[in-house]
């Protein structure tokens, strides 16, 4: 109806058109077979913005503003930031509308995402420059004093996990959820870009799952064994991002 919750309180004796009874017993359906709510309203808060979603981008998740908030203790003005692995844009533009004097670029290997990514961006007025490709690639020209990533981290046993948690995972993109090697793959890729880049950035800060802890920094102390690590807690107090600081 578009109209607020208020105005079906405020005028009771309205009826509401059959055309839209019908429309919201097939978003009923819809959400009984599992769709997530933010597919079927096209619409996802996070960090106190909203974002346009739809099956091409995963939704943003609570835990990843974890990753935001990381990346705003550290960032200082004029800073040059990336975000990879951008899907719906939200980590990049929450940034960028917290940090507007930094020069924010974001990537992903889905060009619909991208898309998303880049509607998002007007939605909000952010600047954020988006490109399309595999991991760093469209982007190792630049130099960079921040990456921040959020790249999938899910395994076989976890995909194969039938919880009703994980029902609605069904419906978003599978290569933003899952990875090969204990999850561990795309983030190994993306260390080794690093570490060949010319000019290597002051810190890199990553979303994982708790139950990688030990496997993650690990690989984290291969590729930069003189790295600081600092685990970050979400709110569920499990450890879900790591900061190297290089
Ligand atoms: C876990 S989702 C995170 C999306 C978004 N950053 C967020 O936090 O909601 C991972 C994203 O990485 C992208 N991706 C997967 N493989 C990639 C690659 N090789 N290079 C760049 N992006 C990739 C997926 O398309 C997906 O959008």
């Amino acid at each position: 109806m578009k109209k607020p919750k208020e105005f079906l309180f405020t005028y009771p004796e309205k009826i509401v058109p059959q055309a839209l009874i019908k429309k919201l017993s097939r978003l009923i359906k819809q959400r009984l077979a599992g769709v997530p709510v933010a597919y079927l309203t096209g619409h996802k808060e996070f960090f106190e913005l909203g974002f346009y979603v739809d099956k091409n981008v995963l939704i943003p998740r609570p835990e990843t503003e974890i990753l935001v908030e990381a990346v705003l203790e550290l960032a200082k003005p004029r800073m040059t930031i990336a975000d990879i692995g951008t899907g719906s844009g939200c980590v990049a533009i929450a940034l960028s509308k917290r940090l507007p004097k930094c020069d924010i670029s974001a990537t992903d290997i889905s060009a619909k995402a991208i898309e998303i990514a880049k509607k998002n961006n007007r939605l909000n007025k952010t600047k954020v420059k988006f490109y399309v490709g595999n991991l760093l690639t469209p982007i190792k020209n630049k130099q960079f004093d921040i990456i921040a990533a959020n790249l999938p981290y899910g395994w076989k046993q976890w995909q194969n996990n039938s919880s009703a948690a994980s029902r609605g995972l069904k419906f978003e993109p599978q290569i933003a959820l899952f990875t090969k090697q204990n999850g561990l793959y795309h983030y190994r890729k993306l260390f080794k870009q690093i570490v060949d880049l010319k000019i290597i950035p002051l810190a890199i800060l990553c979303e994982f799952d708790p139950r990688q802890t030990n496997d993650f920094k690990k690989l984290a102390q291969d590729y930069f064994p003189a790295a600081t690590l600092i685990i970050k807690k979400d709110l569920a107090k499990l450890n879900r991002i790591l900061e190297i600081k290089l």
